[in-house]
């Protein structure tokens, strides 16, 4: 992993970190609106995405941390050791609810269904040729204060560390190719380009970091493990 450094941060900075819970679940969604605005998930409605965040939270697969200081949430990641099983297991469960919570935006919003339509295709369109890369850094988002801190940096870390402490040898990333900010952060980390793609009409690329070996990176676990076997 050529030219990747430590991560170096303000060793404070990684005591505010911990696993995302129920109870952060409005900061959440409201970081995920404020930053993500143009995301069909955020074009739901702030109803919708609480009810997603709601689920993905008790699902198996999911991984998240936020940062909280003095009871304030600032940023957050959202991962999964397998994305495609987990949003189809929470469609699924969730389906009555994630609907309800939608119908008012799709009322509003027509134009929203022929998006939502085309949701299930993301798997197959940012699938890689080769062995599957099942697990996935979903969203990350940090508040505007908060950025070039490398608070961001440290949410990765611990979902990277997580995934490798899962016996994960390497996570993938899709993001748009306008991003900038996400693509500082996927070079910060030496992420390889591998494929591109277009989705919801936006350019997307596609890329993977082999977690092993990686200078910043230790297999270690702080995110509880849910007992139970993931439903199929
Ligand atoms: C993407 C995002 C999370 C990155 O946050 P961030 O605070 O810039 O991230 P970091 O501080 O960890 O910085 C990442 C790298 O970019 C560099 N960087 C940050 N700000 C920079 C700037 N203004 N100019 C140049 N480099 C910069 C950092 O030095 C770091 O690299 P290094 O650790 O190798 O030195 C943030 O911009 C954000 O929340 N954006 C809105 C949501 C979003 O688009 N998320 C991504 C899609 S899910």
């Amino acid at each position: 992993m050529s030219g990747v450094g430590p991560l170096q941060v303000d060793p404070e900075a990684r005591a505010h970190l911990r696993p995302m819970m129920q109870v952060d679940i409005e900061a959440v969604a409201a970081l995920h609106a404020a930053d993500m605005g143009q995301s069909l998930w955020a074009e739901l409605g702030g109803g919708f995405l609480r009810a997603l965040y709601g689920l993905l939270v008790d699902d198996p697969g999911f991984i998240g941390f936020v940062t909280e200081r003095q009871g304030h949430i600032g940023g957050f990641i959202a991962g999964s050791t397998d994305a495609d099983a987990m949003m189809a297991r929470v469609f699924r469960r969730g389906a009555p609810l994630l609907g309800a919570r939608a119908l008012p935006a799709l009322l509003r919003r027509p134009g929203l269904l022929r998006r939502l339509a085309e949701t299930p295709r993301y798997a197959r369109l940012s699938a890689l040729p080769g062995p599957r890369v099942p697990a996935e850094s979903l969203f990350c988002t940090v508040e505007p204060a908060l950025r070039g801190q490398r608070v961001a940096g440290l949410l990765n870390e611990a979902l990277f560390e997580e995934l490798l402490a899962r016996g994960h040898s390497f996570v993938k990333i899709t993001t748009e190719t306008s991003n900038t900010a996400a693509r500082r952060q996927l070079g910060s980390w030496g992420f390889e380009e591998r494929g591109a793609f277009a989705f919801y009409g936006k350019d997307m690329l596609i890329c993977t970091l082999s977690l092993r070996d990686h200078p910043r990176l230790k297999p270690r676990s702080r995110h509880p493990m849910l007992d139970r076997a993931a439903p199929r």
